[in-house]
């Protein structure tokens, strides 16, 4: 059921039921982040292998000490920057929080969700949340409540609707080494505006088969149509003729008359607005009966570079 009730939404979690919630990244699968049951439930609700963990939301960064401990300074500093916001923090988990959520690891992932219904929601309860995108695994992440319907239709009791979410792509993920700061996932926050509080990051090097950061994953967030990813979408248009082609562009449209279905990102070349628009374009496009959908390259700063890392994880291999 699709809804605005807070109060369905508390009762199905405290009785470790698993509900759907918006949040200002993409919508997410929410359960008690300390009970077993509900965790299980999310991963195989999501058929999500369990060696990828969950992110524990909490409410403010006040209750960070109750998840994690062995705090870098850096942490501090960049929960204090942009929580409640689209940054995810992996660091040292506190014993208590089950392995099951963190895979294992002895860290968690942690990020105060910024939408005024998840933390309405969150305020309501004694207990985190673990919710990873509401999507079944390897799939395009959800931007509307419908997106999540369309995925889980019957299997969920609750779908909370807080309407489209504002960012669009997943939160930025940062580990640490030591106290050094690491980019585990490109996300809504740009690299840019994370090093203008730490200084330079780290990347993790890339592993598919034991991945530090599993949202890292080469095939991930991946329409079933075949895509394909391009600077030069014109010469690649003409080397699938007689295809049915769908194309998503950054700005400008293209005239073609092979090109069945486009999207434009942001007519003004605006990249927050391309973000918030991704997912849903590329939902649209799976939609369209195509044969292939051509991708436009973005330009490789700011979220751009985050545009372009799902981009590269959506193409076919
Ligand atoms: O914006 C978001 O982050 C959304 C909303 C719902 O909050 N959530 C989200 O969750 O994207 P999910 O599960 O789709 O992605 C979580 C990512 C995964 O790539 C997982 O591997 C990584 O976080 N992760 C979680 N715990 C980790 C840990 N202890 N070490 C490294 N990576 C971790
Ligand atoms: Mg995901």
């Amino acid at each position: 059921m699709i809804t605005t009730n807070l109060n369905i939404a508390k009762i199905a979690l405290m009785n470790e039921e698993i509900i759907a919630m918006p949040t200002e990244t993409v919508y997410g699968l929410a359960g008690n982040a300390y009970s077993e049951a509900a965790v299980k439930k999310i991963f195989s609700l999501k058929k999500r292998p369990l060696y990828n963990p969950l992110i524990v939301h909490i409410k403010s960064v006040d209750f960070l000490g109750n998840v994690a401990m062995d705090i870098p300074a850096k942490a501090i500093k960049l929960a204090e920057a942009f929580w409640p916001g689209s940054l995810t923090l992996v660091l040292k988990k506190q014993s208590h929080i089950s392995s099951l959520v963190t895979a294992g690891k002895d860290t968690v992932a942690i990020r105060v969700p910024n939408h005024p219904v998840a933390l309405d929601l969150l305020d309501k309860l004694t207990f985190p949340l673990a919710a990873p995108s509401a999507n079944p695994f390897g799939s395009i992440s959800p931007t509307t409540a419908a997106h999540v319907s369309n995925y889980f239709n019957d299997d969920l009791a609750v779908i909370l609707d807080g309407g489209t979410c504002e960012n669009g792509v997943e939160s930025t993920i940062i580990g640490f080494k030591n106290e050094d700061p690491i980019l585990y996932r490109y996300g809504s926050i740009s690299v840019e505006e994370i090093e203008a509080v730490v200084g330079t990051l780290k990347y993790i090097t890339h592993n598919d088969t034991k991945p530090d950061a599993p949202g890292m994953l080469s095939r991930h967030y991946a329409p079933a149509t075949a895509t394909y990813l391009t600077d030069d979408i014109n010469s690649f248009i003409k080397s699938f003729p007689g295809k049915r082609i769908g194309l998503l562009v950054f700005k400008n449209e293209m005239i073609n008359l092979d090109v069945i279905h486009q999207e434009v990102l942001s007519t003004t070349g605006d990249m927050k607005e391309a973000t918030k628009n991704l997912y849903a374009a590329l939902f649209r496009l799976d939609k369209s009966n195509l044969d292939i959908i051509i991708a436009e390259k973005l330009p490789e700063h700011g979220l751009g570079k985050t545009i372009n890392d799902r981009l590269e994880r959506a193409i076919k291999k």
